[in-house]
């Protein structure tokens, strides 16, 4: 497969957004799916006002938005995905919930020589691939948060993806959306959250013993090392029931303490205090 013209996209959260609205900057033909329309609607919204930001910022005219957002379609019906040429999985961090989904869109997905990837940032590759009975064409996308302003992907081959579907996979990544690959083993966390993760954790402890605030610990890598934003402002942004399924992940994989989720990030997390998208995490928003 030498040019990927329709991509699918399962899940529309901050990064099925994210990934669906880079695409379509691209000229791709986007189809969305969620499990509701309710969410589908919902997803519409996400992009749409994300879109509206570029615009605002001068990144995007308003034709070009408006051209972006016609090559998006959002559904709540999987079915609707079997004549993609690529569907990147963007769904909730939960293992049992992937391989649950590549299984219903191997039956789905039409095109024999289709890729399946997933965003998982934690869950082995190789265990969604042998969900599905092409476990050659499926490998793992990784993007990274905000999806339209972070230029990395990590390209995760499973044991079992075959060299055309890695192949395929970073030219459609590099050349088409426009990213910057990192290859990296079947590992939970592959590169980058194998490193990310033990760091905000341990800031997530910091608080819990009472070592420093929330505020002075972002302040301090924010002054002190150059980071964008500290580790607690960044939780906040990836979602801590995220960070708590990604650590749970690791954990499970390498049962390192430096990787088990802290009490305070299971008790924020049940009491629903999430980050952004709730409104109230480490801060207030
Ligand atoms: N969508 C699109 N563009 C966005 C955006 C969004 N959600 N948020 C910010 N931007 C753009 C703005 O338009 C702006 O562009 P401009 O300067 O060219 O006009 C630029 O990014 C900077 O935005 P702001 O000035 O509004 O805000 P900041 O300077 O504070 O930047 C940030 C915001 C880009 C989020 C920056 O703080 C940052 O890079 N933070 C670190 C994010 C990070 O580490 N992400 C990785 C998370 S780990 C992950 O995703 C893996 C997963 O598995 C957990």
């Amino acid at each position: 497969m030498d040019h990927i013209s329709r991509l699918g996209v399962v899940g529309c959260g901050l990064m099925g957004s994210g990934i669906a609205e880079v695409a379509a900057r691209r000229g791709l033909d986007v189809l969305v799916t969620e499990a509701t329309d309710e969410a589908a609607t919902a997803g519409r919204a996400r992009v749409t006002a994300s879109l509206d930001r570029a615009v605002r910022h001068a990144k995007l005219t308003e034709q070009e938005r408006d051209h972006a957002l016609s090559r998006l379609t959002f559904t709540a019906d999987l079915d609707a995905l079997a004549d993609r040429q690529i569907v990147i999985e963007a769904a909730a961090e939960h293992r049992d919930l992937k391989t649950d989904l590549f299984t219903r869109l191997d039956k789905t997905v039409t095109d024999p020589h289709a890729i399946l990837a997933t965003n998982t940032s934690s869950i082995p590759i190789t265990d969604v691939a042998t969900a599905t009975t092409r476990p050659e064409q499926v490998i793992g996308l990784h993007f990274f948060n905000p999806v339209p302003v972070q230029p990395l992907v990590e390209i995760i081959p499973a044991l079992t993806t075959s060299a055309d579907t890695l192949t395929t996979a970073r030219r459609f990544a590099t050349e088409q959306l426009g990213k910057q690959p990192v290859q990296a083993p079947d590992r939970s966390g592959f590169v980058v959250n194998a490193l990310l993760v033990p760091y905000l954790l341990a800031a997530v402890r910091m608080v819990e013993s009472g070592t420093a605030t929330p505020e002075d610990i972002d302040r301090g890598m924010e002054l002190g090392c150059a980071h964008p934003m500290g580790p607690l402002r960044l939780l906040d942004l990836i979602g801590l029931d995220t960070a708590q399924a990604i650590a749970e992940s690791l954990y499970a994989e390498y049962k390192e303490p430096l990787y088990a989720p802290p009490p305070l990030l299971r008790r924020m997390v049940a009491a629903g205090r999430l980050g952004r998208k709730s409104g109230q995490g480490f801060h207030t928003y």
